[in-house]
């Protein structure tokens, strides 16, 4: 198979509650400053992550892809020919989701809505209720899953397993460097780049008073950490990826990790534990 060498980038970033055109302004300035083929950023870029209520989400949410935020990101993407993920809170009817879109040269290419909710997120949000899907952008297989998905390997192995080459990881992680470490491991039991665009800051809301970890990193199949950020700078960092390294998943002579694999010793998975 012929080499593929593109660009991939973290936008860590540092949103202000509520200044939505502010967040993405500065965001749309970060794109302009990398020559990365594709840019991904926190999950919540837009409006900030401590919402106080399921009533202010709804005052946020924006229609995916008719909303400013995903607007302003398709124009930005065809205007400097590349690939984004973001993440913003979605309103579809009466439901509210968080979710990631994924747009690239002027389209909206596909969405993802959060299926695994983090502590106040269950009452803030809908469970995502959509099967995540692995994205074609110009012959790269894209997908996407959001922050606490991590600690959930089987939605990783079933992007792997549908040909994600990377998947993209829109975060606001709070809980000190376990996701950092963990995904060491589903980059390489799944033999794909993986790249978690965490952002830094603090928001106290109300009763609440987060601080966002940062370290926002890109890992290669090989589980070699290509790209690592700050616990509190504003950054954007790309590293060269070779998409024919996710695509070969042997691992010795004798061992394919995906066709090593023995499913009928699986079935307890799609079980629900109660
Ligand atoms: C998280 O899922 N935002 C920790």
């Amino acid at each position: 198979m012929v080499e593929r060498v593109i660009k991939l980038a973290y936008a860590q970033t540092n949103p202000t509650f509520g200044e939505v055109e502010s967040n993405v302004e500065d965001a749309l300035t970060l794109i302009r400053s990398t020559d990365a083929d594709i840019i991904v950023f926190p999950e919540l870029f837009n409006t900030g992550y401590a919402f106080i209520d399921r009533e202010e989400v709804k005052r946020f949410a924006e229609e995916v892809p008719h909303g400013e935020t995903c607007r302003a990101l398709i124009e930005e993407s065809g205007r400097q020919k590349k690939t984004i993920v973001a993440g913003l809170a979605e309103k579809a009817g009466d439901a509210v989701y968080n979710s990631a879109v994924i747009v690239s040269k002027g389209r909206l290419v596909g969405s993802y809505r959060k299926i695994h909710l983090f502590n106040r997120e269950k009452i803030l949000f809908n469970r995502g209720d959509l099967m995540p899907k692995v994205y074609d952008v110009e012959g790269v297989k894209l997908g996407v899953l959001i922050c606490f998905d991590w600690l959930f390997p089987e939605i990783w192995r079933v992007l792997a397993l549908k040909g994600a080459d990377i998947i993209a990881h829109p975060s606001n992680l709070v809980l000190p460097y376990y996701c950092q470490r963990a995904m060491l491991a589903r980059s390489f039991e799944n033999h794909i780049y993986t790249v978690t665009a965490n952002r830094v800051g603090e928001e106290k809301r109300g009763n609440y008073h987060l601080k966002y970890i940062g370290r926002s990193q890109i890992v290669s199949p090989k589980m070699e950490v290509l790209a690592s950020a700050s616990d509190d700078q504003v950054e954007c960092k790309a590293a060269q990826i070779n998409l024919e390294l996710a695509r070969n998943k042997k691992l010795t002579e004798l061992n394919d990790i995906f066709k090593d694999r023995r499913p009928k010793f699986y079935s307890a998975l799609t079980k629900p534990f109660f």
